[in-house]
């Protein structure tokens, strides 16, 4: 993987540039995709927080073969709240995913009192401020897949159409449980199929859901529109939309490693991506 960074300056966001390679992906074990510290609430370094958040990440390491899992510290100064979750079709990873999370948020936070990490696998997060059962849209990063298609317009209406559908589907679990849904229509053009994907932290309730699912969604227009990927990260939901399918289509365990991924035939399995901050 190659990485640039460029700061945009007629706009306020990071431009992040990386040429992913999909060509073997399990063999990676998990693919970081973006973080962020709070640069203005910040404890002092080798105080009760750090080591309070050293315990918290701990707890959030420990806890395999689950979905998604929160915890709180009271320290000795502040509470610490943390949280992790799955991306809903893939356990498998998910483990080592939090693992790699909880050791790299305190050393690329160091002093951060808020933070969070998001992965193609999992995303990682916590705070001095409770965050449970609430919606955060902020900080958003969406991602794009710069290749253009050749109809934009039709083809991001039939992108809206299965994105509100899926978000329809993610969100009609009840409060504590699983908010994930992927959806694949084939045919869109005669070589053409959409993949799409909406997830939810599970401590919503349906309808902040899929107010939160809206918001992404509506965000893909900025970001991504006549692209042929995109995905909008928000803390408290995310959505994806491919050329190519990125979910596994089963939830079982896959009994051999089966490439999730599989490169858009004349993509030669390259496709570029652009990082916004927004
Ligand atoms: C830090 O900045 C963010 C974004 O501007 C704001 O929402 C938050 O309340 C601030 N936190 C503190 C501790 O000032
Ligand atoms: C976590 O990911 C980073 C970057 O890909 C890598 O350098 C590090 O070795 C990983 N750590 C673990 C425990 O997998
Ligand atoms: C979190 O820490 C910041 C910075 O020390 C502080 O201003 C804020 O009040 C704390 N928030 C809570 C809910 O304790
Ligand atoms: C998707 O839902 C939004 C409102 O949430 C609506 O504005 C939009 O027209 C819908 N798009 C399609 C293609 O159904
Ligand atoms: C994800 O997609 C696969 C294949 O299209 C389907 O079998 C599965 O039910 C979907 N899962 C969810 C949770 O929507
Ligand atoms: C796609 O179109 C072909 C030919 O028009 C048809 O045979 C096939 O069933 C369609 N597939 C789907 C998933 O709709």
């Amino acid at each position: 993987m190659t990485t640039t960074m460029v700061m945009a300056s007629s706009h306020k966001i990071f431009l992040v540039f990386f040429i992913t390679f999909l060509l073997f992906p399990t063999t990676q074990a998990q693919t970081y995709l973006y973080h962020i510290c709070s640069s203005n609430s910040t404890f002092t370094a080798d105080s009760a927080f750090q080591s309070d958040r050293a315990t918290l990440l701990s707890s959030l390491a420990s806890n395999k073969a689950i979905d998604f899992y929160s915890d709180t510290v009271v320290g000795r100064g502040d509470t610490i709240y943390g949280f992790f979750m799955c991306r809903g079709d893939d356990l498998t990873t998910c483990h080592q995913c939090v693992v790699n999370a909880t050791q790299r948020l305190p050393s690329e936070c160091p002093i951060s009192k808020e933070a969070i990490v998001w992965y193609d696998e999992c995303l990682l997060r916590y705070s001095n401020r409770s965050f449970f059962s609430t919606v955060a849209t902020t900080p958003r990063v969406a991602l794009l897949n710069t290749g253009s298609v050749s109809a934009p317009a039709s083809f991001m209406r039939t992108v809206y159409d299965i994105m509100n559908k899926t978000a329809d589907e993610a969100a009609k679990p009840s409060v504590g449980k699983k908010k994930y849904a992927n959806t694949t229509r084939g045919n869109f053009s005669a070589f053409q199929t959409v993949y799409c994907l909406a997830q939810c932290t599970p401590d919503l309730s349906p309808s902040d859901c899929r107010w939160c699912l809206s918001g992404a969604i509506g965000d893909l227009n900025w970001c991504c529109d006549g692209k042929q990927g995109g995905r909008v990260l928000y803390p408290s939901c995310n959505v994806r939309y491919e050329l190519y399918p990125f979910y596994y289509q089963s939830e079982a365990p896959e009994p051999t490693p089966t490439p999730a991924i599989v490169p858009l035939p004349g993509s030669q399995g390259k496709p570029l991506t652009y990082l916004l901050r927004m």
